[in-house]
């Protein structure tokens, strides 16, 4: 396991699509155990930069490490959670089949996977809709059941791609406990939002990104 004191660097990352620069220059280093909120308006260039972070989109330029290791390296995936922000849920299973079926991604052996569905359904407030299809889940217990997928594998590291989209107060409420009980645990969390509100009370720091570039970083 790495030593790095950082849970994500990123030196100069940069995104060009055809002639359309997503994220310009990305520098910025989150400490292990931080939330950290990445706030910026809509096509500021926050999840192209998390899509980096996660290797699913390839940078034009620049680097990134994830505890040290460059972002293209396999292994880090297992210590990373990752909810998107338009998830396509595979919505013809149920909750419980959804989230075992990521525990196979995740290789989590069967009796380890049971057992951690069964807390996360409970902490997520699913567990009575456990048996039911996702198609029948509204769009807020969607985001909760996604935010149960980005905790399966106990991560070092969970980026959360504006989590409390369609979520009601309840729900908005839901994801600040789970996210402070993760910071007590040591837990990174990496938070994309366009909303202040939302990374003002449960961020240690704050990067403001316009146009691909951090303008800023304030302690809140
Ligand atoms: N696959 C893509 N092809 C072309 N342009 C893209 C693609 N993905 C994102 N963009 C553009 O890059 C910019 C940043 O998008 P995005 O990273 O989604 O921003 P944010 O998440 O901050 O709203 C936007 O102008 C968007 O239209
Ligand atoms: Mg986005």
């Amino acid at each position: 396991m790495s030593q790095s004191a950082f849970a994500i660097e990123t030196r100069n990352l940069r995104k060009v699509f055809g002639d359309k620069v997503a994220v310009s220059n990305l520098t910025l280093s989150v400490e292990r155990g931080e939330v950290f909120g990445f706030l910026g308006p809509n096509g500021a260039g926050k999840t192209t930069s998390v899509k980096m972070l996660l290797n699913l989109v390839f940078p034009s330029g620049g680097e990134g490490y994830l505890f040290g290791q460059p972002l293209n390296d396999p292994s880090i995936r297992s210590r990373v959670g990752f909810l998107p922000e338009h998830f396509r849920f595979h919505d013809w299973l149920r909750g419980d089949e959804f989230l075992q079926l990521h525990a196979d991604l995740y290789r989590l052996p069967r009796l380890q996977a049971r057992r951690r569905i069964g807390e996360l359904l409970e902490l997520v407030g699913l567990t009575a809709h456990a048996s039911k299809k996702l198609r029948e889940y509204s769009k807020g217990m969607l985001q909760r059941i996604g935010l149960a997928q980005a905790l399966l594998n106990q991560p070092e590291l969970v980026i959360l791609d504006e989590p409390t989209s369609g979520l009601d107060p309840v729900g908005r409420r839901l994801v600040r406990d789970i996210i402070r009980d993760l910071r007590q645990r040591g837990v990174a969390v990496f938070i994309n939002s366009h909303l202040l509100s939302e990374v003002e009370i449960t961020c240690d720091r704050v990067a403001f990104i316009k146009h691909g570039e951090v303008i800023r970083v304030s302690l809140l």
